[in-house]
């Protein structure tokens, strides 16, 4: 049987307490979409309340440190996630592999770490725009997908990947069609080399500008298994609407 529709929102650093109501409010209507699966991805900060202020939604981090506990100030654990209340976290998202210089090895062993914490991981792969004139985007997270997914036991049950490429994130810009289906192909031929069968039913998210109005054409590609959205995910107004063209791609 085909895995729901899976839309999650990344809030990235945005959020206060006065953010817990459109949690509430995307919680709510999520309740009318039982077809899709909804997750949110608050700031670390407002993981225990969002836990506490929502019903059916997922709620996640957005990282995790490698190690379960120790001296890294400023950092939270797999472990600490689970204990707040996360059922999932983020690893990998291009802004950390860019800001703060995570490689495939470093995002390998937060999957890992999240696994073994009992958290469900999404996994951000994606190629810049210079990688992908150069025609390498393919190549590009082949690597990455190599060098990060996890390697715990029955990593792929547990594991979804979001190709997210860098240049349409947070810039109103998305790749073709046949682009995405390409890569979808690519991602998914990768992920069956690494996890045999089980790799097959491997979530593959599409992120970078999924707005309400291009949700539905790039949620009907084929191997297109949710979304990853990040600014229309931070109000429930047009993070609903991204579920509703989910839920009504499920409904044909
Ligand atoms: P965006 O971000 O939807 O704002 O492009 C997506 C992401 O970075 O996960």
């Amino acid at each position: 049987m085909a895995a729901l529709p899976y839309i999650v929102g990344n809030w990235k650093m945005n959020g206060t307490r006065a953010m817990l109501n459109e949690a509430r409010a995307i919680d709510r209507s999520a309740a009318r979409f039982p077809k899709v699966q909804v997750g949110i991805a608050p700031p670390a900060t407002l993981l225990y309340r969002v836990r506490d202020a929502v019903e059916v939604i997922g709620v996640g981090g957005q990282d995790c440190h490698a190690r379960d506990n120790g001296a890294f100030t400023g950092d939270v654990s797999a472990v600490m996630l689970k204990d707040a209340g996360a059922d999932f976290t983020i690893v990998g998202h291009s802004e950390r592999r860019e800001y703060n210089r995570e490689t495939d090895e470093h995002v390998k062993a937060k999957a890992e770490a999240a696994l073994s914490a009992g958290l469900a991981v999404i996994l951000c792969v994606g190629e810049t725009e210079a990688q992908r004139d150069a025609g390498d985007a393919e190549a590009v997270v082949a690597a990455q997908l190599q060098g990060s997914c996890p390697g715990t036991d029955g990593a792929a049950d547990k594991l979804s990947v979001a190709y997210e490429p860098v240049w349409a994130i947070g810039t109103g810009r998305v790749p073709s069609v046949a682009d995405v289906a390409a890569m979808h192909k690519s991602i998914r031929a990768q992920l069956v080399a690494i996890y045999g069968s089980a790799g097959a039913d491997v979530r593959i998210l599409y992120g970078g500008s999924v707005k309400a109005d291009n949700a539905s054409e790039l949620l009907a590609i084929p191997d297109v298994g949710g979304a990853l959205v990040g600014g229309a995910s931070l109000t429930a107004e047009s993070f609903l609407a991204i579920v509703g063209a989910a839920a009504s791609l499920g409904a044909d």
